[in-house]
């Protein structure tokens, strides 16, 4: 997918997208990024990118922002209404008259059969993409390692991890690899039509974490394993709402079963170098685990 026009970044303030911009910005590539409200384009500012202004939800909004774009990176939150979101930038994409090229940011193991409701929409949301005409690459990527962080505040004041996922191994990868491997897509050619399921080195489990975390912070971290009513308590405790509590614990579950337990190359052979252990990505985040 070599560069051909105008990049187009959405999702850019996320944990992906923000890796992408900063992978992208010294590269001689015409870049946007779509911000959704005044304050985020603010944050934008000096990343190397043009903010302008637009909303998955509010269509009319997208048509400007995909004016002479040549690549769309399109990553849509995890929302209830992600399907609706992510087709609304693929018909306003089609709609832009340039047959932009996407990069789509998916998921491991998308399916209409998969054991969580956000598998289904990123497989809903792949056909519509298949079914759009337009050129278009995937990224699939595992668990994100930055979803570990949700545990740095009883790992800073209790030396403890709680998690619903039993003995179950992950081959999780951290978000900034994500956004490399999307800048060679973005940047090379021949990418078109593929489909790259992107994991860190190793499968891990909770008492890996763990041990990288005791390793790291120099204090003996424990994984408490919890069940799946009590995380699902815990989340709505913390403000986040049940549609997500539920999905988290549907990923909880088929992981803690063993729905993840492998890695691929993919991102090796995209970058040419290995993915980012957890011990490293532990290290570039102790200061947050530290409750900093
Ligand atoms: N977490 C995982 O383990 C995992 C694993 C595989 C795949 N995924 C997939 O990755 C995607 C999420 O990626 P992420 O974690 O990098 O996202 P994220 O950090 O949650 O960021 C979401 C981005 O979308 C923007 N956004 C939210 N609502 C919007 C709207 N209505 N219009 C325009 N922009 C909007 C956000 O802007 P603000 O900053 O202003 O809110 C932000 O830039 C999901 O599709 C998820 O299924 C996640």
């Amino acid at each position: 997918m070599a560069n051909s026009g105008r990049v187009l970044i959405t999702g850019a303030t996320g944990k992906v997208g923000s890796a992408l911009l900063d992978n992208l910005a010294n590269d001689d590539i015409e870049l946007r990024a779509l911000a959704h409200d005044e304050s985020e384009a603010k944050s934008l500012e000096g990343r190397g990118a043009e903010a302008v202004l637009g909303d998955f939800l509010e269509p009319e909004t997208l048509r400007p922002a995909l004016e002479g774009v040549g690549t769309v990176f399109l990553l849509t939150p995890i929302h209830p209404q992600q399907v609706h979101q992510a087709t609304n930038v693929i018909e306003a994409a089609r709609g832009s008259g340039n047959d932009p090229r996407i990069l789509r940011l998916s998921v491991h193991q998308a399916s209409h059969q998969s054991p969580t409701r956000i598998s289904r929409q990123h497989a809903e949301i792949e056909d519509t993409l298949a079914a759009s005409g337009l050129p278009y690459t995937l990224l699939r990527p595992q668990s994100f390692m930055q979803n570990t962080l949700m545990a740095a505040p009883t790992v800073a004041s209790e030396d403890r991890i709680y998690q619903p996922m039993k003995e179950g191994r992950l081959g999780m990868i951290d978000a900034r690899d994500i956004g490399e491997a999307a800048a060679k897509v973005i940047t090379e050619e021949g990418h078109e039509g593929k489909t790259y399921t992107l994991t860190g080195p190793a499968a891990i489990s909770f008492h890996d974490i763990a041990g990288a975390l005791s390793e790291v912070l120099g204090k003996e971290v424990t994984y408490i394993p919890v069940p799946l009513e009590k995380a699902k308590e815990a989340m709505l405790s913390r403000g986040i709402p049940e549609w997500m509590a539920d999905a988290l614990n549907e990923y909880a579950k088929a992981h803690s079963e063993g729905y993840s337990d492998w890695t691929t190359d993919d991102f090796e052979r995209l970058t040419g170098h290995s993915a980012t252990s957890y011990k490293e990505f532990a290290s570039d985040f102790e200061r947050v685990f530290r409750g900093g």
